[in-house]
């Protein structure tokens, strides 16, 4: 048991309510902070002390001042990338000036708080280099969602160097799991159980070779456990303190349904449809440096994620089940 305070914003989100239960086990005194936009109530662990408020308001930079919190993993986000797209600003609103807001809050408390910032993978690095991609590849994202994340961790360099605020950013590439709702960055693996649990095709667009480096929600928790302990290097260039979080593997969109099909013992038909434009073609991470720095590797294979996840979304549907 580490214990320690900390400050889960997206707490109540998907990925954020798994990084609020691993935090917990791990000893801390965890807050959730959200505004329950995308996020749901009952994903908040009951151990955890709820704050709903909004990351780009006076009420954010409170909690943080009054906290002072040892770790906060901000996970707090606008994260539909089509939605980026016809509302940048609406994204950068949320992305870049709550990032900001949120460290500057963090700098003018004194207080030594690690700040893990839940950034991207799949976003950050675009088409130009040839997956997997090391952090240090020059970065090219496609979108204002990819341009957010990336200009926030330019602040969360900024800070570091400037003021030494301890800031670490995490890139995540295609996270799945238990309680992932299915309009976001990586949604496919949501959308994909619940087709099967209707009885309907799974829909492939384009020839269905695009692939993406699917990482399950349980080793992303554990990465910002490791990330809150860890010794890391003094802040530095961009990505000095930024670690890619995936699993190195490139699966196809029509892997991933074979895949599907084989963990769950479903027939899972596909329907195809034509290639979307602008839809990155393929995408992973290298992960050494997590593996060497950090202490972490992920540990669940895509068929037994796959499998927790499928059970997860049955689960749900059966009468009276909650979480
Ligand atoms: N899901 C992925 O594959 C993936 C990949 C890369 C990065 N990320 C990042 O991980 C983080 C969590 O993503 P997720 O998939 O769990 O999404 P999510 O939508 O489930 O979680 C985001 C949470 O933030 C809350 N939120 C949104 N705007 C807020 C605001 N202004 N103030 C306070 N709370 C707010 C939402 O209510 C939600 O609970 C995000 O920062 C996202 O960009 C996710």
């Amino acid at each position: 048991m580490s214990g320690g305070r900390a400050l889960v914003t997206g707490g109540a989100g998907f990925i954020g309510s798994h990084v609020a239960e691993l935090l917990l086990a791990d000893g801390y005194a965890v807050t959730v902070f959200d505004n329950l936009s995308s996020g749901r109530q009952e994903n908040i662990p009951p151990a955890a002390t709820f704050v709903h408020g909004d990351v780009t308001t006076d009420a954010a930079s409170g909690v943080v001042r009054e906290g002072r919190f040892d770790v906060i993993a901000h996970l707090a986000a606008q994260i539909d990338v089509r939605r980026s797209v016809t509302d940048p600003v609406a994204d950068a609103t949320i992305n870049v000036l709550g990032t900001l807001r949120l460290v500057e809050a963090v700098r003018a408390s004194g207080a030594k708080t690690r700040v893990i910032f839940a950034s991207t993978g799949g976003a950050l690095y675009g088409d130009f280099a040839t997956p997997p991609n090391a952090e240090t590849v020059p970065k090219d994202p496609e979108s204002p969602y990819g341009i957010a994340k990336l200009s926030a961790e330019y602040y969360l360099t900024y800070e570091a160097r400037l003021h030494g605020v301890d800031t670490v950013a995490l890139r995540y590439a295609n996270v799945y799991g238990p309680r992932q709702d299915p309009h976001g960055e990586a949604g496919v693996v949501a959308i994909f159980c619940g087709r099967v649990l209707d009885g309907r095709p799974v829909t492939i667009f384009g020839d269905g070779q695009q692939t993406r480096d699917y990482v399950f929600v349980k080793d992303v928790a554990r990465a910002n456990v490791a990330a809150a302990r860890a010794t890391l290097p003094p802040p530095g260039r961009l990505d000095a303190r930024a670690f890619n979080i995936g699993t190195g593997i490139e699966t196809s969109v029509t892997a991933l349904a074979a895949a599907l099909g084989a963990a769950t013992g479903r027939p899972v038909p596909a329907a195809h449809a034509p290639a979307r434009p602008g839809e990155q073609l393929r995408s992973s991470v290298t992960i050494g440096k997590a593996a060497s720095v950090l202490g972490w590797t992920p540990c669940t294979g895509l068929a037994e994620g796959l499998a927790e996840t499928y059970s997860w979304f049955a689960g749900r549907r059966a009468p009276g089940t909650g979480r």
